[in-house]
């Protein structure tokens, strides 16, 4: 008995070291072992929001353009090297994005589609270039600097009141983004805090979200039962859907990317209506997201 169980534990000691030996052996590119022998390594670091710790780390232990971060994952660190990979339309996004999918279709973020991903860059790129944002420069004061310099002159004049600079650069980023994506306000009758309390809520739930569909699907299950939580989610979701019917039963064309996501549902794009509302949810959560925080 002794003899079979020590028989069974060598080989399956010798087993585990081959499978470790041709995983690191068969790799060239530099990364953590761990990262390359399993892709738990890395989502529990995601996982665990440890993300932005981890690239600075590994960048220090492994320079250079490139780095293995799970058995079938490559990072790139060079900005030169993204934007080349970005543009190739033979490079296709891990499946891993399906965690960003906000709606019931993926967006530019989430797709694993190249030729998707590149008809909606191309008609995302002119919206972010700085041509666009230099003809912009006058609503991005009167919605940014100039109207945070009125409340707060407001808040000064009044003596009771108090100025809470976190919330109020969080609501101007969101009110200039509203206006140069969707040409209209955030607050839609909410006083502000309202509104500075369901888009942060919102984008929790996104993150939470996001998060569990990498564990097990029990826990994935448990976030979508939170009430409270979904209905901000909702009603974010909402303000998007909103400002794409209003924009496409309106007469008037705007020059912003909302009208261009629009026009797309017309040929040669033929962008559904769902496939629209992921991508200017897309817009929103993406200021959300970073900014929130
Ligand atoms: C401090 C501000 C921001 C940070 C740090 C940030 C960060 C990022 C990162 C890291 C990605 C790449 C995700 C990936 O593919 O792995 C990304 C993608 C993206 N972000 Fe942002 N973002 C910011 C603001 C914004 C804003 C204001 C918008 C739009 C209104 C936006 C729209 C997008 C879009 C559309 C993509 C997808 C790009 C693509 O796949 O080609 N982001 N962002």
């Amino acid at each position: 008995m002794f003899l079979a169980v020590s028989i069974v534990a060598i080989t399956a000691a010798v087993l585990l070291f081959t499978i470790i030996i041709r995983r690191l052996s068969k790799s060239e590119v530099p990364g953590s072992p761990l990262g390359k022998l399993s892709k738990w390594h890395y989502e529990c670091i995601v996982a665990s929001g440890q993300m932005a710790q981890h690239a600075l780390s590994s960048s220090k232990r492994y320079p250079g353009a490139i780095q293995q971060i799970q058995p079938t994952s490559y990072s790139l660190t060079h900005p030169r090297d993204i934007r080349q990979m970005l543009g190739s339309p033979r490079a296709t996004k891990s499946p891993y994005y399906e965690i960003l999918k906000f709606t019931s279709t993926n967006s530019l973020l989430s797709t694993t589609d190249a030729q998707r991903a590149g008809q909606m860059r191309r008609v995302f790129n002119p919206y972010f270039s700085g041509a666009y944002l230099a003809r912009m420069e006058p609503l991005i004061l009167t919605q940014g600097v100039e109207k945070l310099m009125r409340k707060w002159d407001k808040a000064i004049e009044n003596e009771a009141g108090e100025v809470n600079f976190c919330d109020s650069f969080n609501l101007t980023t969101f009110s200039i983004i509203s206006h140069l994506v969707f040409g209209q306000e955030i607050d839609e009758g909410d006083d502000e805090m309202q509104t500075v309390l369901w888009m942060a809520d919102a984008t929790s739930y996104i993150s939470l979200r996001a998060v569990l569909q990498l564990l097990p699907r029990g826990l994935f299950a448990l976030v979508q039962k939170l009430p409270g939580e979904k209905k901000h989610y909702v009603r974010m979701r909402r303000y998007v859907e909103r400002a794409v019917e209003h924009r496409r039963t309106q007469g008037e064309k705007k020059a912003d990317l909302l009208q261009a996501l629009v026009d797309c549902m017309q040929p040669p794009l033929s962008l559904s209506s769902d496939d629209v509302l992921a991508e200017g949810f897309l817009l929103l959560i993406g200021v959300s997201g970073p900014i929130g925080r």
